[in-house]
């Protein structure tokens, strides 16, 4: 059997055109809708995917404000930044690309956004209204798995999923959400604590790999028939490729999809996924602004 390759690009346009529409319909209102978004130093895959967020906003209508700094920039400077970005209402995101240079103390900086314009959902408060079920912005990755599995009809309630990885901002929120009653999955998450990941993967309906290991993924340790989500974004060295190097998912693709009944490539799976939630959380930071401000003149107008 071969797998359904899962088109990550086509669902993301929908949901990009969503978020397309709803900035017109802000802008009809008198607000552009604006992403502040700030790197640190030169990472190329970080310059890479700024690049590939600007180029989304700008095709929906989201106005966004670039703010590079260099890589020896103190923590304090950073914090400054954030500070007056909070403090301006043209501004209803801030994204602080991650990761940030050693000297920079990441958790200061996450907890430092105003959590109504903390758009990637890294906040303690985000991640807090989350665990809890409550309102609140969903981190993009895992919120466009989520989304992928449902536009795509993969059955989710009662499945197995087993989830790699237990960073902070794919596996642990993942395997959260994916155990939430509305989506109804039985999870376990395998880590590097775990001695014999096969054992947990060959029982999973769902496999999410987000690891960040090339090739961990082999066809011996998928059910034949599983969905097979691939969050991996490595860059390996390829001579043949124009950049010297190409992208690779965490899973052993070819003979992966050969068992699999679903598959995400990379690229072209949950990458554009990430972006196009990315967008509707700054939509809706955006109209949540809007619509406080509203309620603010009625009450007191
Ligand atoms: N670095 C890798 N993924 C992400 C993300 O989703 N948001 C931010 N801010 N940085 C990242």
């Amino acid at each position: 059997m071969s797998a359904i390759i899962i088109d990550g690009r086509a669902v993301a346009a929908r949901k990009r055109e969503e978020a397309g529409a709803r900035a017109g319909a802000l802008r009809g209102r008198g607000v552009i809708p604006c992403l502040a978004v700030i790197l640190v130093g030169e990472d190329p895959a970080s310059l890479s995917y700024v690049a590939g967020k600007e180029k989304a906003l700008a095709e929906a209508g989201i106005a966004s404000r670039d703010f590079r700094l260099p890589r020896e920039s103190k923590e304090e400077e950073l914090l400054a930044v954030i500070r007056t970005l909070n403090a301006d209402e043209t501004v209803h995101g801030i994204l602080v690309q991650l990761p940030l240079p050693s000297h920079i103390r990441e958790d200061a900086v996450i907890s430092a956004v105003d959590p109504a314009k903390d758009v990637d959902g890294f906040h303690p408060v985000s991640v807090g209204n989350m665990v809890l079920g409550r309102k609140g912005f969903l981190p993009c990755t895992p919120h466009g798995v989520l989304v992928l599995l449902r536009e795509q009809g993969i059955p989710v309630n009662g499945a197995h999923a087993v989830v790699l990885g237990r960073s902070n901002i794919v596996g642990k929120p993942l395997a959260n959400l994916l155990s939430r009653k509305d989506v109804n999955a039985t999870v376990t998450i395998c880590h590097t604590g775990t001695g014999n990941p096969k054992i947990y993967t060959r029982e999973a309906d769902i496999l999410i790999a987000a690891a960040g290991r090339p090739g961990l993924v082999t066809a011996d340790m998928v059910k034949e028939g599983a969905a097979v989500i691939d969050v991996g974004v490595n860059r390996v060295e390829d001579s043949a490729a124009r950049k010297g190097y190409r992208l690779s998912g965490d899973v052993d693709y070819g003979p992966v999809s050969e068992k699999a009944g679903w598959i995400t490539p990379v690229p072209g799976g949950v990458g554009p996924m990430t972006i196009a939630m990315l967008l509707l959380n700054v939509i809706e930071a955006a109209e949540n602004a809007e619509n406080a401000k509203d309620a603010a003149a009625g009450l007191y107008g």
